[in-house]
């Protein structure tokens, strides 16, 4: 047998699969899922926390150790079109459309739900929020696996969204399965898009509202700063507080840096070419949207392992192609 296929309930560190150096031992992983257990796995995003999206228990599962309230539905992923359609009770010419631009891609659609998607993983809703991954190593465990994946992002609740498995370790330290495929590629979750009712933009992410129009002209954007009981009502994982490191998140212009005596202070830049600054730890990201975003996440998990208490953001550019990372740095930044 794989060493890395033993697994022991005693043990404390986590069978971790490394999909990139032993591809067979994914077979391990979608055994463990059809078994009912929760593992966490790389997608083109973030790094999810994997169930049988059709098994109460094992989805109940994914709550319990993310410690996330009951009330804040999962994403299925599914290998395919045709699986996604098994899951939900319409399937308008739109979500067709919209499949056929973005999927496989970080693109989920929400739609009226299947009797058969249990009520844990919708919180209860009528809709179910699905999308094809396109992670190699995602495809390949829903090939293996032959099942739909309720799977929300593998970090403690309210906490930052892993990007290596690392992260998801340091997060979730009694998970029994965690498989590695290296860093993500977009960075940052999925962008969450409604079918039901009004179509639009529920959470935004690095699909735009633009490459949406191109498809569905009548789509409707987000509004980051409408936290209104009706937002909550659409999708209630829209809480204002998300994507929290544990440090004080400032979003402040680094000319008038604010004085912030006695504590460890790191800074997250929007230019690979920027200065050092005195006495501060600070993470350097691309200068365009789409580097900047595949880098945010590991640069505020680094500066909270490194013990900083306040991380202050320069605020990067205010163009469309950034509107998912403010969307998540006004969420990291809001006590
Ligand atoms: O990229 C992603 O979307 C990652 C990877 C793992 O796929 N997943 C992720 O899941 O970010 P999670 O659970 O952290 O966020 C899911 C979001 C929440 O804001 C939730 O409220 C919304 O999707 N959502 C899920 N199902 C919904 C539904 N039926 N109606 C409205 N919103 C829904
Ligand atoms: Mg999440």
């Amino acid at each position: 047998m794989h060493p890395a296929a033993t697994s022991d309930k005693s043990m404390k560190t986590p069978v971790l699969i490394d999909a990139i150096k032993e591809p067979d031992t994914l077979a391990v992983a979608a055994d463990a899922l059809r078994a009912g257990e929760v593992v966490a796995f790389p997608t083109e995003t973030v790094y999810g926390l994997g169930a049988h999206a059709l098994d109460s228990e094992a989805v109940r599962e994914i709550f319990r150790i993310k410690g996330r309230p009951a009330t804040n539905p999962l994403i299925v992923h599914v290998k395919d079109k045709a699986s996604a359609m098994a899951l939900v009770s319409e399937w308008p010419a739109e979500a067709d459309a919209l499949a056929d631009a973005f999927w496989p891609g970080p693109l989920t659609i929400v739609l009226p739900k299947s009797t058969i998607v249990p009520d844990e993983v919708t919180a209860g809703l009528d809709s179910v929020g699905i999308r094809v991954p396109r992670h190699p190593v995602a495809r390949r465990l829903l090939e293996l696996a032959d099942i739909p994946i309720a799977a929300p992002s593998a970090n403690p609740y309210t906490g930052v969204s892993p990007t290596l498995a690392e992260h998801v370790i340091n997060g979730l330290p009694d998970l029994k399965y965690v498989v590695d495929g290296g860093a993500t590629d977009v960075g940052l979750e999925s962008t969450v898009f409604s079918l039901v009712g009004e179509p639009r933009i529920l959470r935004p992410g690095m699909v735009t509202l633009s490459q949406i129009q191109k498809i569905l002209p009548n789509a409707k954007g987000w509004d980051d700063d409408d936290h209104t009981d009706d937002v909550a009502a659409r999708s209630p994982g829209l809480a204002r507080k998300h994507y929290s490191p544990s440090a004080r998140v400032i979003v402040a212009d680094l000319e008038i840096r604010p004085m912030v005596s006695g504590t460890r202070v790191g800074v997250i830049r929007c230019s690979p070419n920027s200065p050092p600054i005195l006495d501060a730890l600070v993470k350097a990201l691309p200068s365009d949207a789409d580097g900047y975003a595949q880098g945010l996440y590991s640069a505020l998990h680094e500066l909270d392992a490194a013990g900083c208490t306040t991380i202050l953001i320069e605020p990067p550019p205010h163009d469309e192609a950034w509107g998912a990372v403010w969307n998540r740095i006004k969420r990291a930044a809001h006590s």
